[in-house]
């Protein structure tokens, strides 16, 4: 059974105008997005800024409402759950932010924060508390004197690592990690994207990989479900997408990752103008003519994409 089926999701954001502030219109943020994740994969979700991303990442954690669509976790509808039935799942469901800074508290030491979802679910002792918390940290390659610093005393990828740890704290099934190192330095990004592989072994964990960077996404993840405009365009294994991709769009991403080596530069700008070119001409393959996309046609067992 997958750990995960998303089936059909809708998050439609309300649009309120006029004097009584009443619904005008909606934003269709996520418009049927439909995917499954099996235990022990990583599963990246691309697509360019407000394709849809965080939301869908959100609505699966509990902090948007749903529309439509159902989300079975091993086998339970969470869209249908009432706050307290799916209070249990939150658990086995956790997130990191991008901005480690942000999502900390401040105010609160590192054994304050770690702490936090412990003492939301399980009953320890303090001294039982103190011991898994050091755990953690140690775990995520901080010394055990942290837990009494504060998160402006870290860096950028030290405070991302706390944010792991309390994500790890209460040994979820799943993380969704929401472009978990965009706001770090290319240095230290594949530090911390490495450890999250890691970590992944010990503790057993499915990740749904949010990111906008293909670069980042092809170097994580088993398969990708490539999001424009609230819905899929593609969906595949990782080779698939780099070695064949289908759909104009994923293609244009692809062609968008920075070349790194320069003699390959001119090639890869020639590539990009020729995918221009297909948009162009080949339009009606992949939009029809209200320039609404189509829905995915599966081209093998693992490879879909959107076109006529
Ligand atoms: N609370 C909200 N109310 C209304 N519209 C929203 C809200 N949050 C997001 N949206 C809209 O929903 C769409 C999807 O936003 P979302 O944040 O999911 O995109 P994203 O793919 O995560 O983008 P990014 O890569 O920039 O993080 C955007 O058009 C955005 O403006
Ligand atoms: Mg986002």
């Amino acid at each position: 059974m997958s750990l995960l089926k998303v089936n059909d999701l809708k998050v439609h954001y309300p649009i309120r105008g006029g004097f009584f502030r009443k619904v005008v219109d909606h934003v269709r943020a996520v418009d049927g997005i439909s995917f499954e994740l099996q235990p022990g994969e990583t599963y990246g979700l691309v697509g360019e800024s407000g394709c849809g991303k965080t939301t869908s990442g959100r609505a699966i954690i509990g902090l948007n409402d749903v529309t439509a669509g159902q989300m079975m976790f091993e086998g339970k509808d969470l869209a249908q759950m009432g706050r307290i039935e799916r209070r249990k799942y939150t658990k086995d469901i956790q997130m990191i932010f991008q901005d480690p800074y942000s999502s900390l508290n401040g105010r609160k030491n590192i054994l304050n924060t770690i702490a936090e979802p412990l003492r939301n679910f399980e009953r320890l002792s303090a001294k039982e508390e103190l011991v898994r918390v050091q755990e953690l940290v140690e775990r995520v390659g901080l010394t055990p004197e942290s837990i009494y610093k504060y998160p402006h005393q870290f860096s950028g990828g030290q405070r991302q690592r706390i944010g792991i740890a309390r994500a790890l704290a209460l040994k979820p099934k799943l993380i969704i990690a929401d472009e978990p190192v965009s706001a770090l330095d290319v240095s230290v990004q594949a530090q911390v994207l490495n450890f999250m592989q890691e970590i992944q072994e010990d503790f057993d964990l499915t990740y749904l990989f949010i990111s906008h960077d293909l670069g980042i996404i092809q170097h994580m993840c088993d398969r990708i479900g490539i999001m424009y405009r609230g819905r899929f365009v593609e969906e595949g294994t990782a080779d698939e997408i780099y070695k064949n991709a289908q759909h104009v769009y994923t293609k244009r991403l692809i062609a968008a990752i920075p070349e790194m080596n320069p003699e390959k530069r001119f090639e890869k700008m020639h590539l990009r103008q020729a995918i221009n070119q297909e948009y162009q001409t080949e339009y009606n393959n992949y939009f029809d003519n209200d320039g609404r996309m189509y829905d995915l046609k599966k081209l093998s067992d693992t490879h879909s994409v959107a076109m006529q």
